[in-house]
């Protein structure tokens, strides 16, 4: 069996994005686009994988580790001079070697398999993955000659009128007999619109030459789209969209409204759980079974256990587990772990912290660098003050404790197992087991007060008019 490469050209800047962050590093679906081809190619078996960087290499290499080697092109003249930098590492090969760019982020796998098919039955030198397109603008162009065999590839600011009429293009990615690619790319010359060394030369070259050039069609233009541009990048993160969701709903999970639900590619998700519209699930977050995630909810890097219900919450890096729920306006932020049937309602925010099994947080509380036990009440309104201004402390709740409304619990303190806190305390002291810890002014009445304040006189003509 011959062996197989693959070259991933990433080294452009991308102009067109008009971007700080390198074209290739822009995500879709939350994994940048040379991060999405790479996963394909892996899909593919390939003996080798060389990517070709230069600007961002630092970045691209961080990112890709050693899923792949490198070969660094320190000056941009152009793709076919990218992949002659890749010489040292494969030139001396016997094999096919395929070559796709960092900017094509929608191809699957299996069309890779259908074009080193296509290309071992032709016999060919090299074979073109080509697809017909609705606009053709800014692709190279597959000119054939009178009996349909492919002569050449023209790029657009190269092309004749005619030339761009032609609705054929070349989608970026071939297939070469390896070691007349690097014969070919050695001929390749630069006297065109943009003074670059086009890999797509290679294709007339060799076809001069009388190799077999072949063309591979797809039927399906939007897998192989390029992403030069914002636009463009909008519509492949559509199409990526769509794949995923398919992909869920496929596998049992309820998308109430597709159009307006975005889940990153590597995200998991159980079956009978149902998604609500506006829901955008990001990173490496798993959901459970039998959950329902509320509407204009977002999960970024979070694990959700089964029959967990959100509702329009925010959910970063944190932990639900079985049962649990969430919202309608609350947040968990970074390291918060809910136990079992734990109960967060509206408008609380919780930070670093754990709170046990069937532990319940109502209204409108703030829980920071805190653990609480199981079994415990959260009044309205609590603050766990966990910052004097330059350190964060940590607070200790224990198993059945009740902590009143409108308490602060200023860390460091520790409420041992079944303690309780009045309502408006201010507790700056451990409350020991059993105890009631109360921190706050004693109420006194006066009789009479009332008739002395300015309010009388209009509660009195208030309740004449009343009569
Ligand atoms: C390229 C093809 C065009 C094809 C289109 C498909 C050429 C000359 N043109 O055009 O026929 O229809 O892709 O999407 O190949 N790169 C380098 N080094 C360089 C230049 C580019 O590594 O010196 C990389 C880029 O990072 C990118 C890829 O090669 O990932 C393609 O380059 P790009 O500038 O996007 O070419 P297109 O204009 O899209
Ligand atoms: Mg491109």
């Amino acid at each position: 069996m011959d062996k197989k490469f693959t070259i991933i050209l990433a080294a452009g800047h991308g102009t067109r994005m008009k971007s700080k962050l390198y074209k290739v590093l822009h995500p879709i679906a939350g994994k940048a686009m040379v991060d999405h081809v790479l996963t394909q190619v892996e899909q593919t078996n390939m003996d080798e994988i060389v990517t070709v960087v230069g600007h961002g290499a630092e970045k691209v290499e961080e990112l890709l580790g050693d899923r792949t080697k490198y070969a660094l092109q320190s000056e941009q003249l152009g793709t076919g001079h990218a992949v002659l930098q890749t010489e040292d590492l494969l030139g001396d090969e016997d094999g096919m070697t395929m070559i796709v760019s960092g900017d094509t982020p929608l191809f699957k796998a299996s069309t890779f398999e259908e074009l080193f098919d296509y290309h071992r039955q032709k016999g060919a030198a090299a074979t073109i993955l080509t697809a017909n397109a609705d606009d053709p603008f800014s692709y190279g162009r597959i000119i054939r000659n009178n009996v349909g065999v492919v002569s050449k590839i023209v790029e657009q600011k190269d092309a004749t009128r005619e030339e761009a009429e032609i609705t054929e293009i070349n989608t970026g990615v071939y297939c070469f007999d390896n070691k007349k690619l690097f014969a070919a790319l050695h001929q390749v010359k630069n006297d065109n619109a943009q003074g670059e060394y086009y890999l797509p030369d290679v294709i007339g070259i060799m076809k001069d030459q009388g190799e077999i050039v072949a063309a591979y069609q797809m039927k399906d233009f939007s897998e192989s789209m390029g992403v030069n541009d914002r636009r463009a990048l909008a519509v492949a993160t559509d199409v990526m969209k769509k794949r995923i969701n398919e992909m869920h709903m496929v596998n049992g999970v309820t998308i109430v409204d597709p159009s307006s639900t975005y889940i990153d590619c590597d995200v998991k998700i159980g079956s009978d759980t149902v998604i609500e519209p506006g829901v955008q699930l990001q990173g490496n977050t798993v959901i459970g079974g039998d959950v329902v995630v509320g509407a204009h909810s977002k999960i970024v890097d979070s694990t959700i256990g089964n029959r967990v219900v959100i509702t329009s919450s925010t959910i970063e890096e944190s932990i639900m587990h079985d049962d649990s729920n969430i919202g309608p306006n609350s947040h968990l932020r970074p390291k918060s772990e809910l136990g079992e049937f734990v109960h967060v309602g509206n408008f609380c925010e919780v930070k670093n912290a754990t709170l046990g099994a069937r532990t319940k947080m109502g209204h409108l509380s703030y829980v920071g660098d805190a653990t609480l036990g199981t079994d415990i009440n959260i009044g309205c309104g609590v603050v766990f003050v966990n910052y004097d201004g330059i350190n964060k402390h940590h607070s200790t709740v224990g198993n059945y404790s009740f902590v009143g409304s409108n308490a602060n619990i200023v860390a460091p303190v520790t409420l041992e197992d079944h303690s309780y806190v009045a309502a408006g305390s201010t507790i700056t002291n451990d409350v020991k087991e059993f105890e009631m810890g109360i921190a706050r002014g004693r109420q006194v009445n006066k009789a009479d007060y009332f008739k002395k304040l300015p309010v009388y006189e209009a509660a009195k003509k208030a309740e004449e008019e009343n009569k």
